[in-house]
């Protein structure tokens, strides 16, 4: 049976500003991003996700939305994001774009109306209060230190409006049936475009299932189910990727049977693949894997390593999270939220091509699809002068050209300064320098992309993790049916040696694919893999009996 196009997918997460600027004004725009879809294309990408390109005044890079139906003006026109859709899909690209559905930005025509009049039935979209009930310790406002409250009072309306986010970004009533009409009228009207699917924003709190409120809506899988039911209709075969960020016990209510959700960010499995990576211990990859439940027919997770925010390890304890600090937040100004780092993959990794090619070894061989953030393909840095999150959203690296080949206009009217100093540098980290060159990231991860797609049961499947007697060395197979792929990889900077006794599995024979180790057969289950520092190394698992296992 063939699988939605989902399950196979490699998501590539574009911010449309910082990507490509088309028309010489500074910014990245639609123009832009179009010329540069070779790029995503032979990185072997199958899939674009979009960061919010909306009318914004972009405080919260563009996730505070003044109107759902357009692009900022910035960044082009409708007619240009028609053309991106339509040369995307000439590559065999498909597109999924955010959509923030929990709150608006506060000059959204929604809000402003709905402040001015007690009585205008846009008051009911927002969520207001005379006086806000306290707020249990913990559980209030998302960006500690940004925000003192998850309330703010509005003179104009004489009352407090809920925001668990920023005071700019009112908070949406997705009770109010009108709210659920609107969010169906704006994902019909994205999808004309053609659009595969969405990133819906913030889920649980959409739904009222987390943060501070703690009102529940009514029925909220139902919504979810009818959010879900409306795309189906529309397009057959689109999807929904939700960022979710709730407990194992409660990651699975968000697939439903299979007729919610379609994709999840694992940010579990995230926070310990950092923690793995950090103490160069297998254990924490382990463990996460055995907490995940198993995802319903038609859905999968979406891995990643980095995403457009802060590396937030909330789901580590405080003295986990203090050794992945120790490793990639030596400094405080590298941390941020107190739960999380505010750097890019490669600068983490101590900018060792060795070392994050092995990190997206270990991101292709999880369970789900993968994620890279734009970038991260070539090992970019981040820019730790920037305030806050920005710190990880600087322009795209091309070459070694003026503004990194980012944009013909002059440096001070970029809407960001590129990164001009050190190996993270655009003189040194860019997509000229490294394309054609061996060993270089961005090779690395167009091999890996390659394998994975070439390999369909890497990913898929069932996972099996086996002991390795070492614990520096993660060993897996993923098999569908009949078809499995074994990946061992190395965590640490020294040589290993390490025993894998790969039970459950036939007799079998291990024909290699990718990656290198030295691999003697001990009996029939067992094998020893000597594998190099950071090293790594996938096989096919060929059955002697005929059968492949
Ligand atoms: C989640 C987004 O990933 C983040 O960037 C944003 O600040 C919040 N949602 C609020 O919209």
């Amino acid at each position: 049976m063939t699988e939605p196009w989902y399950k196979t997918a490699v998501i590539y997460a574009v911010d449309v500003e910082k990507f490509a600027d088309g028309d010489g004004d500074g910014v990245g725009d639609f123009r832009g991003l179009t010329q540069r879809l070779d790029h995503i294309a032979e990185l072997g990408a199958t899939c674009i996700w979009l960061l919010p390109f909306y009318p914004s005044p972009r405080r919260d890079n563009g996730y505070d939305v003044s109107d759902y139906y357009g692009v900022d003006p910035r960044f082009g026109t409708l007619n240009d994001f028609a053309a991106f859709v339509h040369e995307a899909g000439e590559r065999g690209l498909r597109v999924l774009i955010d959509i923030v559905l929990g709150h608006t930005s506060d000059t959204h025509p929604w809000f402003q109306a709905a402040r001015r009049d007690r009585d205008s039935s846009f008051r009911r979209y927002y969520k207001w209060s005379d006086q806000p009930r306290p707020v249990p310790p913990g559980r209030d406002i998302a960006f500690p230190g940004e925000e003192k409250s998850a309330w703010t009072y509005d003179e104009v309306a004489g009352a407090y409006y809920y925001h668990p986010f920023y005071h700019f970004q009112p908070d949406l009533n997705m009770n109010e049936p009108e709210v659920q009409s609107e969010t169906l009228r704006i994902i019909d009207f994205w999808m004309s475009f053609g659009v595969s699917g969405f990133r819906l924003d913030a889920v649980p709190l959409v739904l009222g299932l987390e943060g501070p409120l703690d009102e529940i809506i009514d029925d909220p899988h139902g919504v979810l189910r009818s959010f879900r039911a409306f795309v189906d209709q529309r397009r057959s075969g689109s999807a929904l990727l939700g960022e979710v960020d709730v407990g194992p016990q409660h990651l699975a209510e968000y697939f439903g049977d299979g007729d919610e959700l379609q994709m999840l960010f694992d940010f579990l499995l995230n926070n310990y693949m950092f923690e793995s990576l950090a103490t160069e211990r297998s254990e924490p990859i382990v463990r996460a894997l055995s907490h995940l439940p198993s995802t319903p027919h038609g859905t999968t997770w979406v891995n990643f390593l980095r995403n457009h925010d802060e590396l937030n390890l909330g789901w580590l304890m405080p003295e986990d999270r203090d050794l992945v600090y120790e490793q990639f937040a030596p400094d405080e100004g590298m941390r941020i939220y107190d739960r999380g780092i505010r750097r890019r993959l490669a600068p983490m990794l101590g900018g060792d091509a060795r070392r994050i090619e092995t990190a997206f070894s270990l991101l292709f061989s999880m369970p789900g699809v993968p994620m890279i953030l734009y970038g991260d393909e070539i090992g970019m840095g981040e820019d730790l002068s920037r305030p806050g999150r920005d710190a990880v959203r600087p322009i795209m690296q091309w070459d070694n050209g003026p503004n990194g080949g980012f944009s013909t206009a002059p440096a001070d009217k970029c809407v960001r300064a590129p990164i001009e100093s050190g190996p993270f540098g655009f003189r040194e980290t860019n997509v000229a320098a490294q394309t054609g060159v061996e060993g270089s990231v961005l090779e690395s991860v167009r091999d890996l992309i390659k394998l994975w797609r070439q390999n369909p049961c890497i990913g898929q499947g069932t996972c099996r993790v086996f002991e390795t007697e070492a614990p520096e060395v993660v060993a897996h197979t993923t098999s569908v049916q009949s078809s499995s792929a074994l990946a061992v990889h190395n965590l640490s900077g020294r040589e290993v040696e390490a025993a894998v006794t790969l039970h459950e599995l036939g007799p079998f024979t291990l024909s290699p694919l990718h990656g290198h180790a030295d691999v003697r057969p001990e009996g029939v289950q067992r094998h020893v893999f000597r594998l190099p520092p950071y090293g790594y190394a996938w096989y096919r698992v060929v059955p002697t009996n005929g059968e492949e296992t």
